[in-house]
């Protein structure tokens, strides 16, 4: 009988474009054994990402694509899918990856991509909605809550099927600063226990 114990571990390929807090929060919990996964390679679209640094000092493979390394967008998202591939990824995590992905890398992972999203989806998500403008426009709103979500990847931004959210409150006085931080908080704890879940399922 096959148990979730011997069951092979799935394979993660993290992709990145800046601070990688998401991404540590993602490899902390494999070290702590509470996500049944390995990450085999981190992916960052600039040099100038600081979860690069991260992702190595906790001894993950990592590995530079930048768009302008090639001719044309088709060559660097062959690029991209080359280095999943052969890392073996079973499952893509966006993590603070900040491209539109395109059909190539969909069509090759079909609903094995993930994203975070720090909003309540589908409010304040698609063209723009990106960092501090996100919080900016909930606090304009005058909202009683945010959160993020953790949704499914399709070409649609932030479009694809939710698979969980974390609300927090917004607080009286907050700044999108505070309101970015307490989010960000919430992410940590929501996107390493819904890949867990997620690779339950694989
Ligand atoms: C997070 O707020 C996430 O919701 C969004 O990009 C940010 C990435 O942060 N998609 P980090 O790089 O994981 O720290």
């Amino acid at each position: 009988m096959t148990t979730s114990l011997n069951k092979s571990k799935p394979k993660l390929g993290i992709l990145i474009s800046g601070r990688g807090s998401n991404m540590q929060a993602i490899a902390t919990a494999i070290n702590n054994k509470a996500l049944h996964a390995s990450i085999t390679v981190v992916v960052a679209n600039t040099a100038k990402a600081v979860g690069i640094e991260i992702a190595q000092g906790m001894g993950l493979t990592t590995t530079v694509i930048t768009r302008k390394q090639f001719a044309t967008q088709n060559d660097f998202e062959s690029a991209m899918l080359a280095a999943l591939q052969n890392a073996g990824v079973d499952c893509v995590i966006l993590a603070g990856y900040n491209r539109i992905l395109g059909q190539m890398i969909l069509n090759a992972y079909p609903n094995r991509i993930l994203n975070i999203h720090p909003s309540l989806l589908p409010k304040y998500g698609g063209k723009g909605m990106v960092g501090m403008a996100v919080h900016e426009a909930v606090l304009d709103a005058g909202e009683a809550e945010s959160g993020c979500t953790v949704h499914l990847v399709n070409a649609v931004i932030d479009g694809g099927e939710i698979l969980a959210q974390h609300r927090v409150p917004v607080l009286e006085g907050d700044t999108s600063l505070a309101l970015a931080k307490r989010v960000l908080q919430a992410e940590h704890m929501l996107y390493p226990a819904v890949i867990a879940d997620y690779c339950k399922m694989l």
